[in-house]
């Protein structure tokens, strides 16, 4: 126990009013206290000892990081300590990869070797699409890329040697650079397209647009505007500390599984409607309400709890998230290439009225990162199916910098957490004609 600036201890002193014992609790990093500092409290020998309680983790912290900083009470995302808003700016995608993946920016060559190794790995084996065409046509498409990445992991049986850091890199690198490959290889299943192979003279999300538009002979030419808004919409999801995708990668990852499997199942936590589904669902709910006239009936619907308003709230931003702000500026120029939405009027009516309603306002619901992303996407002529898809990919950076950040953790457990056990006492078994 130390002495903190205050003159005070830094430790909690907890007492067990059953027993009338007093116990002394170390606080860490300003105000936590250790979850298993509490199994010394107990009312005799017998006991099991003190646990908390918290679904959802809603306070609890699974992991000490280094990797993305969020406050989010001010609407701050750092990554590494850059603010997000100087990422979107002035970087560029595969340098944030690097950034996240690595702690530091790098510098030019460390770049130029850094986007040789992206490139180099994004063709797969030709039986992965083998596997990929056993699909419906109308299988959909994250679906079928949580498939694939599970599948991908046959293809590396040696990726389940996690604890060689170089091996770790060479998957990590790998899973980077075949994302796009294999997202677009879902879109053009989907339209009943032949697929369009890397071409690596291009940027990440040149290349990505290319495989995915591309039709016949002659090269897609990618408009500068769209490659620049989609690289930009890559930084702002590259990662966003511990969520509930994040969390599944870091759960699996605990296991030794490795990273195909464990990418595959954070890609399923991501997809669902309270998480990456969101921008699926606020483009879903955007067309359903179709016309001016009709927001008054659907905010009231919202308010009588009868659905939510999908694109707002967020368990930790009680602010506006930043990345919405940055994509709404993005949104704009898009919108100068591709022609205006008309869904963007409906989107900016709920938001303003979202913003002056008690309701919103008193439950601190702002727009989230997926409020505007799904009109940009739609702009770009993407299907919903394919939102996403188009989350997963920047995504996977940060669940791989934060699986490899566990694989180094020197507090790396399993992770298996705790029950309150509420159903029956021991019963006998009753035989069926007794029931
Ligand atoms: N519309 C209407 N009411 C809402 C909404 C919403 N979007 N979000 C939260 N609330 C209300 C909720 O009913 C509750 O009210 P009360 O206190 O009266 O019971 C209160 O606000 C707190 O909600 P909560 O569900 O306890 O908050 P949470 O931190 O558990 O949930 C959330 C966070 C993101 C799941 C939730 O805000 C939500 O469902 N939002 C809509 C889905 C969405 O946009 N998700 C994307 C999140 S950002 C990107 C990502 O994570 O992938």
């Amino acid at each position: 126990m130390t002495e903190n600036g205050s003159g005070g201890k830094d430790s909690l002193t907890i007492r067990d009013n059953r027993t009338g014992r007093e116990y002394e609790v170390d606080i860490h990093e300003g105000d936590v206290i250790r979850a298993m500092d509490l199994r010394q409290i107990k009312v005799d020998d017998g006991d099991f000892g003190m646990m908390s309680y918290d679904p959802g983790f809603k306070n609890t912290a699974s992991t000490r990081s280094t990797i993305t900083y969020i406050d989010g009470g001010k609407g701050i995302l750092r990554y590494r300590g850059y603010p997000i808003e100087q990422l979107a700016e002035r970087s560029t995608f595969l340098e944030v990869a690097y950034l996240l993946l690595n702690g530091e920016l790098p510098t030019q060559s460390e770049l130029d070797e850094f986007e040789h190794e992206i490139t180099y790995h994004t063709y797969v084996h030709e039986n992965i699409r083998m596997v990929m065409n056993g699909f419906r046509y109308d299988a959909h498409a994250m679906s079928m890329l949580i498939s694939s990445v599970a599948a991908l992991g046959t293809f590396y049986p040696g990726a389940r040697d996690v604890h060689d850091a170089e091996n770790r890199r060479l998957q990590i690198h790998r899973l980077v650079a075949k994302m796009p490959t294999l997202a677009a290889f879902t879109y053009r299943h989907h339209q009943g397209l032949s697929p369009v192979y890397p071409a690596n003279e291009l940027s990440y999300a040149a290349n990505f647009l290319n495989m995915l538009f591309r039709i016949g002979g002659d090269k897609y030419k990618v408009n500068p505007a769209v490659e620049r808004a989609l690289d930009i919409l890559f930084i702002l999801h590259a990662d966003h500390e511990q969520n509930c995708s994040t969390t599944a990668m870091r759960v699996i990852g605990s296991s030794e599984a490795g990273p195909y499997s464990a990418l595959s199942g954070a890609m399923g936590a991501l997809f669902g409607p309270l998480h990456g589904g969101a921008n699926e669902a606020v483009l879903k709910m955007l067309q359903r309400i179709g016309t001016m006239d009709n927001i008054p009936t659907f905010i009231e619907g919202v308010k009588r709890k009868e659905e939510r308003l999908m694109g707002f709230g967020h368990r930790v931003y009680k602010a506006y998230d930043p990345r919405a702000s940055i994509i709404k500026k993005a949104a704009d120029e898009v919108f100068e290439v591709t022609g205006r939405n008309p869904l963007l009027d409906i989107a900016l009516e709920l938001e303003k009225i979202a913003l002056q309603d008690d309701f919103f306002v008193s439950r601190n619901l702002y727009p989230n990162v997926d409020f505007y992303s799904g009109l940009i996407y739609e702009a770009l002529q993407f299907p919903v199916e394919m939102f996403p898809v188009l989350f997963a990919i920047p995504r996977s950076v940060g669940w791989l910098a934060q699986w490899d950040e566990l694989m180094e953790d020197p507090e790396l457990s399993i992770a298996r957490p705790r029950q309150i056990f509420m159903g029956s006492a021991e019963r006998d078994f009753v035989p069926m004609e007794k029931r």
